[in-house]
């Protein structure tokens, strides 16, 4: 018997790999390695398929079929905003259709345990200080759009055919649980930072003008190694006979602001990190931090690490990486 994790050469996928091969479970990941990349799976089967492709429904069958895969974890998905903006089609193509290629199969097999990875995208821009899974899903993008869809699509197999599954509302994350596994991306604010660094220019601040403490955003930074763990949880959940369908949110329940996190990196890095204030990025919610109560109580699931943590780890992995600094 075996997991199946779609986008498991990716960032995320990649910690839950891990993770999943340390405790000796037998993994098999599906990855089209358009973002991802094959030296991060390991040991771990890979199978490489576009999720979304023409066929993808029946070759995940067979590899479902081959492998006994009981559980998936699907991460394969496109996942930038301003890219959903341009074209909304592609996105719902790949992430809607992907999802239900991978939901279908499983019903064509009889694995019946889904994770999903969803965001809090869905949010868009919440008016409430905290979010909990019970705050209005409001996206404002197509980006955000897609995963609220794949909710609607798992909580439908549910009722459906019994499936499983827990979707993951993911805050920001950052970090790496080990050297070789950092973002390879440079799309989010920690990374975008090291970037301008290395380059030896200055970070920028999108907007200083918010009705928060410092007058940038703040943002709820989970470490990825914490996330990975939550979908093992999740996954043990849905095992142990409990299921139904599951949405919560993963998130510290603690918020950090843009300058915070820019100051973070100074130290952790012993660089000069004076920033340059740039007008507000367009769609950027002044605050999003998300409630972790109901993930702590259904699963018993809480972070470990804080944002000393999110960066000291996120830097390690940079330094280890092919754009070293200094
Ligand atoms: C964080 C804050 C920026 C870069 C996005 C997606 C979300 C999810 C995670 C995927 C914002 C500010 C950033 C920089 C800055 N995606 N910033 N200078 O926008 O909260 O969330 O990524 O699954 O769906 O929307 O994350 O890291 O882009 O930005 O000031 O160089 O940092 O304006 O306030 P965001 P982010």
């Amino acid at each position: 018997m075996s997991i199946m994790v779609t986008g498991g050469a990716g960032y995320i996928g990649a910690h839950v790999v891990r993770l999943l091969q340390e405790r000796g479970e037998d993994v098999v990941v599906v990855d089209d390695l358009s973002t991802g990349r094959e030296d991060r799976v390991g040991d771990a089967t890979l199978v490489e398929l576009d999720v979304a492709g023409g066929d993808a429904q029946q070759l995940l069958e067979q590899v479902m079929r081959e492998r006994e895969v009981t559980g998936v974890v699907h991460f394969a998905a496109r996942k930038q905003v301003g890219e959903s903006v341009a074209r909304p089609a592609w996105y719902f193509q790949q992430n809607v259709t992907g999802l239900a290629n991978v939901v279908a199969a499983m019903e064509a097999v009889g694995a019946d345990r889904l994770i999903f990875s969803s965001s809090a995208a869905v949010y868009g821009m919440p008016d409430v200080e905290i979010v909990t899974e019970d705050t209005d899903p409001r996206p404002i993008n197509p980006y955000g759009e897609t995963k609220l869809v794949g909710e609607w699509l798992i909580a439908d197999a549910g009722r459906a055919w019994g499936l499983r599954a827990a979707s993951l509302r993911y805050f920001n994350v950052a970090g790496a649980g080990w050297p070789d596994l950092g973002d390879p991306a440079v799309l989010n604010l920690v990374p975008m930072v090291l970037d301008r660094l290395a380059k030896g220019e200055r970070p920028k601040v999108f907007g200083e003008d918010y009705p928060t403490t410092d007058g940038t955003c703040i943002r709820d930074y989970i470490h990825v190694l914490d996330l990975a763990h939550a979908h093992l949880a999740a996954l043990d959940h849905l095992a142990g006979g409990d299921g139904g369908n599951l949405v919560l949110n993963v998130g510290t329940g603690q918020g950090a602001s843009v300058k915070e996190v820019i100051t973070e990196i100074g130290r952790v890095s012993g660089l000069d990190v004076t920033p340059d204030v740039e007008e507000r990025r367009a769609g950027d919610p002044p605050r999003l931090v998300a409630s972790a109560d109901r993930i702590a109580e259904v699963l018993g699931w809480q972070t470990r690490n804080g944002l000393p943590e999110i960066i000291e780890s996120a830097w390690e992995a940079w330094q280890a990486g092919p754009r070293r600094i200094g």
